[in-house]
């Protein structure tokens, strides 16, 4: 069998995900705008070997969403843009189930995995906050449980959909002036209970097949949707053992599915800090976490609720007591926070400033960094890790001084082995329901 080895994506995320990033003076201030800014990341990472560049992406923005939300590309748009730019590294979107169709997400993605020769993916996410119903004119935000049965069904209609066609159904002889096998195109004709789409779908398949699924969402029901239908799974554990935990329950949930525990692979979000030093890496750090302000950081602190508005509370008092709330948002989120402040007896000012600048605990010398992330691989935490950039030339740090070390430890690649997102990530093509079985 073949030696398992690191996947790495890299999050790519314009002027960033903490809030005050962008007024570093080493951070171009319209990169989450500008083409030029992304297509220059997502070659550094395919330098870097990387297995894929990753969007995410939201639904709703106020005056306090964070500065990278407030002005930043949508998602298949930027990675058919980044298709053009880059050659062998895997391109995945973020798109809610919630808020979209699945005969125009199924064609999209089948769009872009042909444009770029078999590297897409999509992540597959439900939408957490409440605002986003007000921009789609579809009445209340679905509630969370709600949410994940609507993924369930819209995950699998746009499965369906991607296989209308047979891999051989076209066959564009001018000669006899046959165009494709009728016997080879495939009508969908599903009727759920949330949608209603006929089909066929007017593209055909990729040489991957399908695109990669990614799933973000760790409550139960968003570890049984990943564990039942997903590739791969984007998770936001912060120390080993909960990670730890988190993939081994995810696994043993795919198996109890019926799937073997490789076919689903779990890529923990890090922010590394790379420095010469350990103290130069303190400082790249202190260098972003003291330009919050701390009404910014509560700002930040308070989508994950739904926007609350936690400046009512004292800032030096224990982080208050908020019972159930934040459950129909970002629910593994917001139960962590709430969780991590009660066993830590934390004050709101010490949640805010965690939640908005987390000191990583991928932080450290070359080395360092590259013993942490040897160590999740090994212990059971990752299959790989999703890469975001939390320190100005964060992206190209990692590359320049990570990866060579990961390489010389055998752990990732040199070269890619693959042309198709699919094979980079050792990953089976999904067969054709209708291979072999006469059309209908
Ligand atoms: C690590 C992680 C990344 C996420 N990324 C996104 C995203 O980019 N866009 C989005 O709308 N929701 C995102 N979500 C939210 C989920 O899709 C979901 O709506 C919400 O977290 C509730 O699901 P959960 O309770 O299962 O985590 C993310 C969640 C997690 C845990």
């Amino acid at each position: 069998m073949a030696q398992r080895t690191l996947r790495l994506g890299a999050n790519l995320n314009g002027v960033g995900n903490s809030i005050s990033f962008w007024r570093h003076p080493d951070v171009p201030v319209n990169a989450s705008v500008d083409i030029e800014f992304y297509k220059q990341q997502a070659r550094k990472a395919e330098e870097g070997k990387f297995d894929l560049l990753f969007i995410a992406d939201g639904l709703y923005i106020n005056e306090k969403s964070n500065p990278h939300f407030l002005n930043r590309f949508e998602p298949l748009t930027l990675l058919t843009a980044l298709a053009g730019a880059t050659s062998h590294i895997g391109l995945v979107a973020t798109l809610s189930t919630s808020y979209s169709e699945p005969f125009t997400v199924a064609r999209q993605f089948a769009s872009l995995d042909h444009i770029s020769g078999g590297r897409a993916g999509w992540n597959v996410v439900t939408s957490p906050l409440e605002g986003s119903a007000l921009n789609f004119g579809k009445g209340e935000h679905p509630h969370h449980a709600l949410r994940y049965e609507i993924a369930e069904e819209h995950l699998e209609v746009v499965k369906g959909l991607w296989d209308s066609w047979e891999d051989d159904a076209f066959v564009r002889d001018k000669a006899s002036g046959v165009f494709f096998d009728p016997a080879k195109l495939h009508t969908l004709g599903h009727k759920g209970k949330h949608f209603d789409v006929q089909g066929p779908l007017n593209i055909a398949r990729s040489k991957q097949g399908y695109p990669v699924i990614f799933q973000a969402g760790s409550s139960e029901s968003g570890k049984d949707l990943a564990a039942k239908s997903a590739d791969a799974v984007y998770s936001g554990h912060e120390t080993f053992e909960e990670a730890r935990q988190f993939y081994q329950d995810v696994k043993a949930r795919a198996v109890a599915f019926g799937r073997n525990a490789d076919d689903i692979l779990i890529f923990p979000g890090i922010g590394p800090i790379v420095g010469r030093t350990e103290a130069e890496a303190e400082s790249k750090y202190r260098e972003i976490a003291e330009l919050v302000d701390i009404q910014q950081a509560l700002n930040y602190l308070g989508r994950y609720f739904e926007h609350f508005d936690f400046a009512q509370f004292p800032l030096d008092e224990p982080f208050p007591d908020l019972g159930d709330f934040g459950d129909n948002s970002f629910r593994s989120t917001t139960e962590r926070i709430k969780r991590e402040a009660k066993e830590q007896g934390l004050t709101l000012r010490q949640v805010a400033l965690r939640a908005s600048t987390p000191r990583s605990n991928f932080i450290g010398t070359p080395e360092r960094v590259a013993d942490q992330i040897q160590q999740w691989f090994e212990g059971g935490a990752a299959d790989g890790f999703n890469v975001r950039t939390v320190v100005p030339n964060g992206l190209a740090d990692f590359v320049d001084l990570v990866v060579p070390i990961l390489q010389e430890r055998g752990l990732f690649r040199k070269a890619y082995e693959h042309e198709t997102l699919r094979g980079n990530l050792g990953l089976a093509v999904p067969e054709n329901r209708y291979s072999g079985k006469v059309s209908v």
